[in-house]
């Protein structure tokens, strides 16, 4: 069983299908702790519900990136996580964490890569007028939504209506991620 974290700093919908996973068997991990900073965001709800710690810090109460990424990875060493899985985190992963954790970091993020990185990827698409877009997968490095891609999938746009563009988006998400994390961290597995 691999131990995770999982980083989020939004409503958490990915937190919950990693930890949905598991818990139904397709998934072989434990999810550790999740780390997020946003003290008030929903995941924190949403991990309290299912029994898993939550620690939550402010960047801003700290001098530098690298005094809270040191924190944060104190608090992962202690639990022995050996992968870190970001679900909607918003701050970029500092030296820090990668070297820490080298090659044990991926991220999801809703585009297919590397079109629209950064904030608001469906806005951005949709501003854009594609017709298709999409979900990725992809190792951290030190870049914006940059690393080595894992796996993608397209979800058509529904022109006009951000609101069910984002809600297929999820329901895309949800999968591969859960597929993606069959095969990198149960890689005999033959769930898959
Ligand atoms: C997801 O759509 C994820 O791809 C995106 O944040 C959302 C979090 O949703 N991540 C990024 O944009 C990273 N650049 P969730 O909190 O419901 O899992």
């Amino acid at each position: 069983t691999t131990k995770v974290a999982v980083f989020a700093s939004g409503s958490g919908s990915n937190f919950q299908a990693i930890q949905e996973a598991i818990e139904n068997g397709e998934l072989d991990a434990k999810i550790e702790l999740v780390i997020t900073d946003k003290p008030n965001a929903y995941v924190v709800t949403r991990a309290e519900n299912f029994g898993v710690p939550v620690f939550a810090f402010s960047a801003k109460s700290y001098e530098s990136k690298a005094a809270y990424e040191a924190e944060i990875v104190q608090a992962l060493r202690n639990k022995e996580v050996e992968w870190i899985i970001l679900a909607g985190y918003m701050r970029l992963i500092g030296n820090t964490l990668l070297s820490a954790y080298p090659n044990r970091i991926v991220n999801i993020h809703p585009s297919l890569l590397p079109s629209f990185p950064g904030k608001d990827a469906i806005g951005q698409a949709m501003e854009h007028g594609v017709k298709i877009t999409g979900v990725t997968v992809h190792f951290v490095d030190e870049g914006m939504d940059t690393g080595p891609i894992l796996a993608q999938a397209a979800v058509e746009v529904v022109e006009g209506n951000r609101e069910a563009t984002e809600e297929r988006i999820h329901t895309v998400e949800h999968e591969l991620y859960k597929k993606s994390l069959i095969q990198l961290l149960n890689p005999t597995s033959k769930l898959h």
